[in-house]
C-alpha cells in the first residue's frame, strides 16, 4: 500500500484535520516541535538548515510575525523588505543545490536588520528617519551592505533610530525619529532606550530580527546595546567602510554589530570589515584586520593574562549597594577569577578635561555639514540637496518633524560653519591631545589591554580617538533596565576585546529576554 495508514486516519477524522490546518498555520507550534527560533543565534540556526529542522522562509516569516506583533509598541523598525520572503526562498534553493552545505557563507539564509542610515539599493528607503529623505534614490549599496549581501545575509528591513543619528536636535528623546516615533525600551516600556541606534538594539533584544548593524559617533551603538541587554561592537573607525552611511564625521562615524551574543556579533563583523575603495579610512586599518577572521578569538580562557583597567573617578563612583554596584563587584571578582589583572584605582589625567571639553562638538558641528552635502549630493533622487535644504524642509514640515517640540538647533550650528576653519582646526588638535596625554598614555603605561567602564561612560574617550569598544549584558536594574559592562582599547585591538567579551560573557550569561507587556491602547 501507497498510502500511509496513520494518515488516512488523520484524514478521515475533521477535528484532527482542522487541528492539523491551525498548527499548520501557526509555525511557532512547528518550530516548537523542531526547532526554537528566540534567542537563537546564527551557528544555531545555520545547524537547524543543514539537519533539516529549518530553513530561511521559516525564519524569515518568524521574524516578520514578531516585527508585526511587537512593532507597533516598541517601534524599533521603520521598514520591512518585500523582497525578504523572495530572498529567503532563493537562500533555501541555494543551500539545496549546494553539495558542501558547510561550506556556505557566514551569514547565508540570516536575516539583518540595518539601521535607517546604512544605504540599501532596493526596495528599502533610506532616511535617517526623517521625512526629508523619503523618497531619495541612493547611488549603491553601502559598502556594509554589499559585504553582508555577498555574505549571503537577507536585509529584513531597517531599524529605527534617533533621527539623523541624534544630530538635529540636542534634545528630542533617545529613539525618537518622525517616520516612526519614539522607539520603547523592551524591558520597561517607560524607560529610555538610548540611542541612536535605538530600533537595532530594541529589536535585537525582543527577537524581531536574527542579527542588526548599527552606527556610533560617539556612543551610538554602545549606549544602546547597555540598555537593552545585547552586545555591541564599536569597531575601530575604518575597520568597517561607512561609504553610503548617512554620515556625522569620518573621524568619528564607524559601522558595527549589535546582536545577542559575542558570537554572532563577531559572525557579523567578520562579515562587514574591509577595504573599501570610497572611504579612504579603510586603507589605513586594513593591517588590523586578522587573517582568517575574528572568531578564532572567541576563547573560553579568553581573559588569561589581560591587564584590565578600572578607572573608578568619575565611572565606578557607585559604592551604594544598588544593583549596579553589587553587580559590578561581581563581575569584578570573576574577570580576576577567569585570569584577568584588575589594574585598579586608575586615574586618566584629563578625563575631566575630556568631558567637559566642547572641542568635540565644534568639530563635529562643521564636519557633519561637508559630509552630509557630500552624501546628498550623490544621491541620484532627492528633495533635499544640502543641510540648508533640510532646514528648510524642517521649517516647512515643522508639524511632522515635531520642530516646535524638538527643534534642529544642532542642524543650524552646523549650517553656520565654514569648513575646517582656524577655530576647528583648533579642536581637533585639542582632542588628539586630550587622547594622546589621556587614554593613550594610560594604555600604554600600564600596559593595559583594555579599560572596563559601565556600558556607555566610556563612549567619548573611544569617539574621539576612534578606538574600538564592545558592550556586553552586565545585569538589570530595580526597574528592570538592563546595563551593559565596555571593554574599550586602543586602535586594533578587537582580537583581544574580543577576547575579554566572549570569555565574561561566558563566564556570567547575563542577558534574557524581555517579557514585553502590551500597555492599553490609549498609550500605543
Ligand atoms: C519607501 O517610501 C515610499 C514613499 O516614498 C513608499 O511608498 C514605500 O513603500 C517605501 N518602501 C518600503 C519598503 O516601505
Ligand atoms: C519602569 O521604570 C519606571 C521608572 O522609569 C518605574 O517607575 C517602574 O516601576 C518600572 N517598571 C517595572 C516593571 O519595573
Amino acid at each position: 500500500m501507497a498510502f500511509c495508514p496513520p494518515l488516512i486516519h488523520f484524514l478521515r477524522s475533521t477535528t484532527i484535520l482542522s487541528l492539523l490546518l491551525t498548527v499548520s498555520s501557526r509555525p511557532q507550534a512547528i518550530e516548537a516541535d523542531k526547532f526554537i527560533i528566540k534567542e537563537a543565534t546564527v551557528d544555531e540556526i545555520h545547524a537547524a538548515f543543514r539537519e533539516n529542522k529549518l530553513n530561511s522562509r521559516q525564519l524569515v516569516k518568524f521574524y516578520l510575525r514578531q516585527i508585526q506583533k511587537l512593532n507597533p509598541v516598541l517601534r524599533s523598525v521603520i521598514e520591512v523588505n518585500p523582497e525578504a520572503l523572495d530572498q529567503a526562498d532563493e537562500a533555501d534553493r541555494e543551500r539545496k543545490r549546494e553539495k558542501r552545505p558547510g561550506e556556505l557563507l557566514g551569514l547565508h539564509g540570516i536575516p539583518i536588520l540595518v539601521k535607517d542610515n546604512i544605504a540599501t539599493k532596493d526596495k528599502l528607503n533610506t532616511t535617517a528617519g526623517s521625512y526629508a529623505l523619503l523618497g531619495s534614490a541612493v547611488p549603491r549599496d553601502a559598502g556594509v551592505v554589499e559585504r553582508l549581501r555577498k555574505a549571503g545575509a537577507i536585509i529584513i528591513g531597517k531599524a529605527s533610530l534617533s533621527e539623523w543619528a541624534h544630530f538635529r536636535s540636542d534634545h528630542a528623546p533617545n529613539g525618537w525619529c518622525a517616520r516612526s516615533g519614539k522607539g520603547r525600551n523592551p524591558y520597561n516600556l517607560s524607560a529610555d532606550p538610548c540611542g541612536s541606534s535605538s530600533g537595532s538594539a530594541i529589536s535585537m533584544a525582543a527577537n524581531m530580527a536574527a542579527v542588526s548593524l548599527g552606527t556610533e559617533t560617539d556612543g551610538s551603538i554602545l549606549c544602546p546595546s547597555s540598555y537593552n541587554s545585547v552586545v555591541g561592537i564599536k569597531p575601530t573607525v575604518g575597520l568597517t567602510s561607512r561609504s553610503g552611511v548617512i554620515p556625522i564625521s569620518p573621524r568619528q562615524d564607524t559601522v558595527g554589530p549589535i546582536c545577542r551574543t559575542v558570537t554572532d556579533a563577531v559572525r557579523v563583523l567578520d562579515a562587514i570589515v574591509g577595504f573599501d575603495e570610497l572611504d579612504e579610512a579603510t586603507k589605513k586599518v586594513q593591517e588590523y584586520i586578522p587573517v582568517g577572521g575574528y572568531t578564532r578569538f572567541l576563547r573560553l580562557d579568553g581573559l588569561k593574562g589581560k591587564r584590565l583597567g578600572i578607572v573608578r573617578n568619575p565611572f565606578f563612583n557607585f559604592d551604594d549597594g544598588s544593583l549596579q554596584d553589587l553587580a559590578f563587584k561581581r563581575h569584578f571578582r570573576t574577570l580576576r577569577r577567569m585570569g584577568g589583572l584588575l589594574v585598579d584605582k586608575l586615574e586618566i589625567a584629563n578625563i575631566d578635561k575630556i568631558l567637559a571639553s566642547s572641542s568635540e562638538i565644534i568639530a563635529l558641528e562643521a564636519e557633519f555639514k561637508l559630509s552630509l552635502n557630500y552624501y546628498l549630493k550623490e544621491l541620484l533622487v532627492s528633495p533635499v540637496r544640502t543641510l540648508a535644504d533640510v532646514i528648510a524642509f524642517n521649517n516647512k514640515f515643522a508639524r511632522e518633524e515635531m520642530i516646535e517640540e524638538y527643534g534642529q538647533a544642532l542642524f543650524t550650528a552646523s549650517e553656520a560653519t565654514n569648513g575646517i576653519e582656524y577655530k576647528v582646526k583648533q579642536a581637533l588638535s585639542q582632542l588628539q591631545e586630550l587622547s594622546s596625554k589621556g587614554f593613550e598614555k594610560t594604555m600604554i603605561e600600564y600596559e593595559l589591554d583594555a579599560i572596563v567602564t559601565p556600558g556607555s561612560d566610556f563612549s567619548t574617550i573611544l569617539a574621539i580617538g576612534g578606538f574600538p569598544g564592545i558592550n556586553v549584558p552586565a545585569g538589570y536594574d530595580d526597574d528592570g533596565v538592563p546595563f551593559g559592562i565596555c571593554f574599550g582599547g586602543l586602535t586594533g585591538s578587537e582580537p583581544k576585546l574580543i577576547e575579554i567579551a566572549y570569555a565574561f560573557e561566558q563566564a556570567t550569561k547575563i542577558r534574557k529576554p524581555p517579557e514585553v507587556h502590551f500597555p492599553k491602547k490609549s498609550f500605543i
